[in-house]
């Protein structure tokens, strides 16, 4: 079986959320399993400089008039997973995020840069002597590629069906209509039934409508998308769709995120006697944070993208609750500049007991997991979730909204004996301060503490299990095909 992963994000290449983590491990363990999985992602210089490259390179020519282009051949530096670096310098010769030009600034021909992607993909993909390989299945990722199907069915060739995975329908790749014709696609599209949506074009709408199979991240999420809330106006399509909507839980790479060797900690973590690892990552994780008084305070860990989806603006107001209770709060993210602002402020006016580091930063996100007792996760929405995945795998127990992927990975402890972390209802101020306060009680419990912590890292969220499911997908399609 030969699959095609596109993204536009691939760990430990380019990561900028979640998306980046599952397009990296996942092909991987599809590997693990006997399927030729392959990686497309554009040679932004920090791929280039991270991969390992074959020096083989095949050209494409100029498939949008935007200037030559070539995929660079070679493998993952941590999996060996083979991969292409789409290489086209005037679209992806550029530092930093792949999307901003700066923070909260989207590159403005980022619809050229994503539909060459695409159209790189659909070119791997159909019939023709482009390659000696060819997918079964193309598994597209998100709006950057949405328009893949889009492609391919606008050619009248052999096509490979396209599985389409929305990690995030709240980004729709949104642009005006003139841009069908530069980028290529027949302007027919263009209607209800095509890419269309209120008047302007969306790549996401593109992938959901052309492709073979949809799928989310999570189970509720699948569901949730299928409403008027979370469906953004696209849930009639979604509905409509409804039994090619598959619901799978992402999980994580469990080598990069082990408790016992992961060298980012200041000591490693025994799932069978946690407290003697958390004790020492939580005093090292507090030192770095700058915060004062000893191990028996409770501590709160934050890991996000600053975004209206995360909640981070209900935590803020929460903050009085959480100090009240004699806890203390770690953040690291970023993201929107008023959140990074109120949130320093907050650290200045409470120095040593609230911690905040603004930027991006892969080390301390493994500290912060590994010494926070407690993970806020009050996202909005949340398709699938990361975080609390690896909160669990380190012992730290996870505070989250029941909604999306957290509702589906975090069991309530207010629920029965085998609780994994607190669980609230509601994306308000008062839902998140109660949760705080349930969390606080929980902590000041040692022995039901303890309980959640083993119970939490006994969890498995290998990839296995959903890599199977996936598997199972793609063998469905290619049986229709
Ligand atoms: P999303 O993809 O919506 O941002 P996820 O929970 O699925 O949410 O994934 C977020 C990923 O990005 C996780 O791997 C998390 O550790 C990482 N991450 C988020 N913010 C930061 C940061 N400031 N520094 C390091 N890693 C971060
Ligand atoms: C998106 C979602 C997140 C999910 C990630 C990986 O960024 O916001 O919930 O975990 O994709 O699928």
């Amino acid at each position: 079986m030969k699959i095609l992963f596109v993204s536009s994000e691939v760990y430990p290449l380019v990561k900028t959320g979640g998306l980046g983590d599952v397009a990296g491990a996942l092909p991987a363990a599809l590997r693990a399993m006997g399927v030729d999985a392959r990686i497309l992602m554009p040679a932004y210089p920090d791929a280039m400089g991270r991969a390992t490259l074959t020096g083989r390179t095949l050209g494409l020519g100029d498939p949008l008039g935007v200037g030559e282009t070539r995929l660079l051949e070679g493998t993952m530096p941590d999996t060996g997973c083979p991969l292409w670096l789409l290489d086209c310098p005037p679209m992806y010769e550029r530092s930093g995020d792949p999307y901003m030009v700066y923070p909260g600034n989207d590159w403005p021909d980022n619809f050229k840069r994503f539909a060459l992607l695409s159209k790189a993909a659909a070119m791997i993909g159909a019939a023709g002597d482009l390659m000696d390989w060819r997918p079964d299945v193309i598994h597209a990722h998100d709006w950057q590629t949405g328009l893949v199907p889009a492609y391919l069915k606008a050619w009248s060739v052999r096509r490979p069906p396209v599985l389409f995975t929305i990690h995030n329908l709240h980004y729709m790749g949104i642009f005006g209509q003139e841009i069908l014709e530069i980028v290529g696609l027949p302007l027919d599209q263009f209607s209800i039934n095509g890419l269309e949506y209120h008047g302007l074009v969306s790549m996401l709408k593109a992938g959901i409508q052309y492709s073979q199979a949809v799928s989310t991240v999570s189970p509720s999420y699948a569901r949730e998308i299928q409403g008027p809330q979370e469906g953004r106006g696209l849930d009639g399509l979604l509905r409509q769709r409804g039994d090619s909507i598959h619901g799978i839980l992402n999980g994580i790479d469990v080598d990069a995120w082990n408790p016992l060797t992961d060298p980012y900690l200041a000591a490693p973590i025994d799932p069978t006697n946690p407290e003697p690892g958390k004790a020492a990552n939580k005093a090292a994780l507090k030192r770095q944070m700058g915060l004062d008084g000893n191990g028996s305070t409770p501590l709160f860990g934050i890991v996000s993208r600053f975004v209206e989806q995360k909640g981070i603006d209900l935590v803020l107001g929460a903050i009085g609750r959480l100090l009240g209770e004699g806890a203390q709060l770690a953040v690291l993210g970023s993201g929107d500049r008023n959140l990074e602002y109120e949130l320093n402020r907050a650290a200045s006016h409470h120095p040593g007991r609230i911690g905040v580091h603004i930027g991006y930063d892969e080390h301390l996100s493994h500290l912060l997991q590994a010494g926070s007792d407690f993970l806020l996760v009050p996202s909005r929405f949340e398709p699938c979730g990361l975080t609390q995945l690896y909160a669990l795998r380190y012992g730290t127990a996870p505070v989250v909204r029941r909604t999306g992927g957290l509702a589906d990975s975090v069991r309530s402890v207010d629920e029965g004996p085998d609780g994994t972390g607190v669980v609230f209802d509601h994306a308000f101020i008062d839902a998140v301060e109660w949760a705080i306060g349930r969390a606080v009680s929980l902590y000041r419990d040692p022995d039901a503490m303890a309980r959640v912590r083993r119970t939490a890292m006994a969890q498995d969220f290998s990839w296995k299990r959903s890599a199977e499911e996936y598997f199972g997908l793609y063998t469905d399609l290619m049986a229709r095909d």
